[in-house]
């Protein structure tokens, strides 16, 4: 089937936020002197900021009350938004506006799909808000990713259905998220998913979206 929609993770494809993620989550952590390396921020990946610290404390052995588990998550989202504040359009990872801008005059529909609840915040830092037709962030999800809820939501958003889509995903959980959706998973800048994704791309520089698209649906034909 003719692909027609592109949905877009944001952070570890779209921008390197990945890192702000990890140094957040390293202060709180140092604070409740609970341990947590870069190796354990691989798990946070693409899940919510709740999820998160759940994972964290459950890595730790620890059980919390749900009031400090919000209370915590708020300090960690005052520590990330401290970092992001400063964001610069620069910063947006190589090849991606072109990317976005090219897919768009193609006539795809371009869909952003990321658990971020500063979404909308990291868009109009970057200046590409304009890039996509619609935006599905953590504010409008029940379910975090492996859940298909934010893919599937952004899918009906433009009257897609699955099979026309392709998701662009960094994290081990977006891939899945994708696939439990019944939607092709590219992977992007992260050796870690090569093996679970669909197709892999270091990062968008030297990516065309009229090729990538052929290799797609090529592989779609395939194992039909
Ligand atoms: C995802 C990140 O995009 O967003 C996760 O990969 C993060 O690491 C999640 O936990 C939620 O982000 P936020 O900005 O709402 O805390
Ligand atoms: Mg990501």
């Amino acid at each position: 089937m003719k692909i027609n929609t592109l949905i877009f993770d944001l952070d570890g494809v779209i921008v390197d936020t990945a890192r702000y993620h990890y140094l957040a989550w390293k202060k709180l952590s140092d604070e409740l002197n609970l341990s947590f390396n870069i190796r354990d921020n691989e798990l946070l990946k693409g899940v919510s900021r709740r999820r998160s610290f759940e994972i964290i404390l459950d890595l730790n052995g620890i059980k919390m009350d749900e009031d400090k588990i919000e209370e915590y998550c708020a300090k960690k989202n005052a520590y990330y938004l401290s970092y992001i504040n400063e964001l610069k359009e620069e910063e947006i990872l190589p090849g991606v506006k072109d990317f976005l801008l090219e897919a768009k005059s193609l006539g795809y529909n371009v869909v952003l799909g990321s658990a971020s609840k500063n979404s909308r915040f990291i868009l109009e830092k970057l200046r590409i808000e304009e890039c996509f037709d619609s935006v599905i962030d953590g504010t409008k999800v029940k379910n975090a990713k492996p859940d298909p809820e934010i893919f599937l939501k952004g899918c009906e958003e433009v009257n897609a259905i699955p099979e026309q889509c392709v998701v662009f995903e960094d994290s081990l959980s977006g891939i899945y998220a994708a696939h439990n959706g019944g939607m092709k998973a590219v992977g992007v800048a992260n050796s870690e998913v090569k093996q679970y994704c669909d197709y892999y791309i270091d990062g968008f520089a030297n990516a065309d979206v009229r090729v990538l698209m052929d290799i797609i649906e090529d592989k779609q034909k395939r194992y039909a």
